[in-house]
């Protein structure tokens, strides 16, 4: 159990030296605000004192997220449940809190579930996109940082990757909603006075080392890592590995995890990055993963191995859209974001089990 000089940590240690860079910062619009990067990132940026707007539809998240954050922070988040496939309800938001900057993170972003039903994907995904862009062009707003994915690269043939890799077709029709989301803003960038951050996640995972905010999605987890916290609690009777016959060293998959806090923190470096005016370019790209590829089966033994449990699972067939191998270098984040990501796949372990421990108490 963390206890409260977690928080305390969390709050005054590392960050007050780059809180300085924020003065000029007055206020971000996160969108998808109630989700689980978005919940994260709030406390992060608010614990640069900065004042932070959320934006959500609830589609797979709750408000009441929100009190998880502001327990840690002990500063209120403005919410708005909003659609942003309304494009007068997200201008009405945008005209009425004319915010400095945004971070759009409201998307669907389930993989496998994208497959099932690419049209809402594909609707949901761009309009928001477009409609959120639009709105921040059309209210002075100066930084836009884009909730990307490691899936624009495809199926790629070697790893690690950097942002100069050639993207592959998307495996799936969730990849092809942010690569289309990557052109779009490419296209739009120059017209609207913004300079944009596309920040290319590999595999979040994990929840605050405080235990009061996690990965809490309305719709049953599809990700690995809540899956295997789930089956470890008993809401599931087993995880299936989807697959072990690929060509890697123990058969399956190999992926990039890093934890939720680190990629916080990185929206806030990539922010300020962008409202400093440091970027001479319009568009910059990071990926953000840890540089390490670890396999599904590598991050059960993990998961067992940090909480002392034995997972129950089996081995099924392969799950289509599924990239092979792919993991991340982000030598370009730590140089010029000055990204140093500070959690481990056993922190990210302890994380999730703790959270999914706590949420499952009451
Ligand atoms: C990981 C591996 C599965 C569940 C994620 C995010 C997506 C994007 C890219 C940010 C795969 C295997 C999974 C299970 C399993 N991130 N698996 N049994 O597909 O890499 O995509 O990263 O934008 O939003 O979802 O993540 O956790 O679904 O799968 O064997 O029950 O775990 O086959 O090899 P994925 P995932």
């Amino acid at each position: 159990m963390f206890d409260l000089r977690d928080i305390r940590f969390f709050r005054t240690a590392k960050y007050s030296i780059i809180a300085s860079n924020f003065t000029q910062i007055m206020k971000i619009l996160v969108t998808g605000g109630t989700g689980y990067i978005g919940s994260h990132t709030i406390v992060d940026l608010q614990t640069h004192g900065i004042e932070v707007i959320s934006a959500d539809n609830g589609i797979n998240s709750e408000a009441s997220v929100l009190e998880g954050v502001e327990a840690l922070t002990h500063k209120k988040v403005k919410h708005y449940n909003i659609d942003l496939c309304d494009s007068a309800a997200t201008r009405k938001m945008f005209e009425a809190e004319k915010p400095d900057g945004v971070i759009h993170f409201a998307a669907l972003k389930a993989v496998g579930e994208s497959m099932e039903i690419p049209l809402e994907y594909f609707r949901n995904n761009l309009l928001s996109l477009i409609n959120t862009m639009d709105a921040a062009a059309q209210n002075g707003c100066k930084a836009f940082v884009f909730s990307s994915s490691c899936t624009v690269y495809g199926n790629v043939e070697k790893s690690p990757v950097t942002e100069d890799t050639p993207l592959q077709p998307a495996a799936s029709a969730y990849g092809r909603t942010k690569q289309m989301g990557e052109t779009i803003i490419m296209d739009a960038i120059a017209k609207t006075g913004m300079k944009a951050a596309l920040l290319r996640y590999f595999n979040p995972a994990g929840a605050h080392p405080s235990g009061l905010i996690g990965e809490s999605p309305r719709q049953t987890p599809q990700n690995l890592v809540p899956v295997i916290t789930e089956t470890a609690i008993g809401k599931r009777a087993s995880l299936q590995v989807f697959g072990n016959d690929y060509p890697t060293r123990d058969g399956s998959c190999i992926r990039d995890f890093v934890h939720v806090c680190d990629l916080a923190a990185a929206h806030t470096l990539a922010m300020d990055y962008l409202i400093n005016n440091r970027s001479e370019d319009l568009i910059s790209i990071f990926n953000l993963g840890i540089g390490q590829g670890v396999t599904v089966l590598e991050a059960i033994a993990a998961f067992e191995s940090t909480t002392g449990m034995k997972l129950n699972y089996s081995i099924t067939a392969r799950r289509e859209g599924d990239v092979v191998a792919i993991y991340s270098d982000y030598t370009k984040a730590q140089k010029v974001l000055n990204w140093n990501p500070k959690y481990n796949i056993e922190d990210i372990m302890k994380t999730a089990w703790q959270w999914e421990v706590n949420r499952n108490k009451n």
